[in-house]
């Protein structure tokens, strides 16, 4: 009986050091994976270089002396430039109804697909009221539905803050709106001291961004400005279950330029009018952030500066939205967000002060 004990025993000894084994070897083996591709990675990226953390602002800020306004510009532009978006012939099938004048510090050109009416809403009564120093108007494309585009023209009636190109919306082409926006900026509110482009499921702290613009930059604008999240050394995607996926003839190389995702992009009007300029006379490419924030940027020399830290996290959206009694750090921007997170954090902002000069030693 002992005898069968013990060589039970031992028998699940072995069971046990067997087992252990099976368990300790696929970690093992996921640890040296993990640092061979570690090391491969970073021999193929690289050490950090010394523009991924510019020390000192790239960009300059402007006095009333130096302020000068980029109105007389457009007509510099070729007579065919209007009508023409890259390589599409093109018109404004609708236009927002308030011309801009020189009180307008900030334009805002929001990217909404013609579906998303909701998201416009929620935006129009929080963030994006009415103000006479902001003028925010729509992006949208055209659409083939009839249905959809009535419902288009009464919002367009009601509103007026709607900016229709004549080319179909879609997610390809996005670079067309994009640079449909600009063209908006260079021929018809070219007074703005600031360009702002985001998408409708952001929120933007207006009261903290007209002091944030006003005080830690200038009234009077900044010049080669670009003021965004930037992302360092992102691999072309190449997978076919990516929605983003891009062929080898669309773009050769294995990474793109430092870009920033278009979510956020606050553009001085020189950088602005630049990068239209650019993209008017360059190729075609479908991603749009990537192609004016990445490509042209990197052809025009400006730098992107760096406003990731006034980006609202995912958790702090949350302890706003639950608790709107609590506190949170100065921000600028919400994104990702429903247009319940967007009225909470409206409700959050407008009960409270907008800061003064708390971004200064930023830049
Ligand atoms: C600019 O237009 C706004 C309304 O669109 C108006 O309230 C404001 O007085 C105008 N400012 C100037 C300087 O004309
Ligand atoms: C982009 O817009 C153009 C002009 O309306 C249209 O011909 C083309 O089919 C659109 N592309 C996509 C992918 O929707
Ligand atoms: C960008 O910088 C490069 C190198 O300094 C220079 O050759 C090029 O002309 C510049 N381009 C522009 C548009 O300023």
């Amino acid at each position: 009986m002992i005898g069968d004990k013990n060589v039970m025993l031992g028998r699940n000894f072995a069971m046990l050091e067997k087992r252990s084994w099976q368990k300790l070897l696929p970690i093992a083996l996921a640890l040296i994976t993990i640092t061979f591709i570690w090391k491969e990675l970073s021999d193929l990226l690289g050490p950090p270089t010394a523009s991924q953390a510019p020390s000192s602002p790239s960009y300059t800020l402007l006095t009333r002396d130096s302020a000068s306004s980029t109105a007389s510009t457009a007509s510099r532009l070729p007579d065919d430039d209007y009508n023409k978006l890259i390589d599409l012939s093109f018109d404004f099938t609708s236009l927002n109804s308030e011309p801009c004048n020189s009180s307008v510090l900030l334009l805002v050109l929001v990217h909404s697909s013609p579906g998303n009416g909701a998201k416009r809403r929620a935006i129009r009564e929080t963030w994006g009221r009415r103000d006479a120093d902001v003028r925010l108007v729509f992006a949208v494309g055209g659409v083939e539905e009839a249905a959809s585009r009535r419902s288009l023209d009464a919002e367009q009636r009601l509103h007026g803050d709607l900016v229709q190109g004549s080319f179909l919306d879609s997610y390809r082409n996005l670079t067309y709106k994009h640079v449909m926006g600009l063209k908006y900026f260079v021929y018809h509110c070219p007074q703005a001291k600031y360009v702002l482009k985001t998408d409708d499921d952001v929120f933007v702290n207006m009261p903290s961004m007209k002091n944030f613009l006003r005080y830690d930059l200038s009234p009077y604008g900044v010049g080669g400005g670009l003021f965004c999240t930037p992302r360092y050394n992102s691999l072309v995607l190449r997978s076919y279950r990516s929605k983003w996926r891009v062929s080898f003839s669309e773009y050769p190389e294995k990474f793109y330029p430092t870009y920033c995702p278009g979510w956020t992009l606050l553009y001085s009007p020189d950088v602005a009018l630049g990068l239209y300029k650019e993209a008017q006379i360059s190729e075609y490419f479908w991603i749009d952030d990537i192609h004016l924030t990445g490509t042209l940027t990197r052809r025009l020399n400006v730098t992107h500066t760096d406003i990731e830290r006034l980006v609202l996290s995912d958790n702090k959206v949350y302890y706003i939205f639950y608790y709107p009694a609590g506190e949170v750090a100065p921000f600028l921007y919400g994104r990702e967000l429903n247009e319940g997170q967007i009225r909470a954090l409206w409700g959050y902002v407008v009960k409270r002060e907008a800061p003064k000069f708390i971004f200064r030693k930023f830049g």
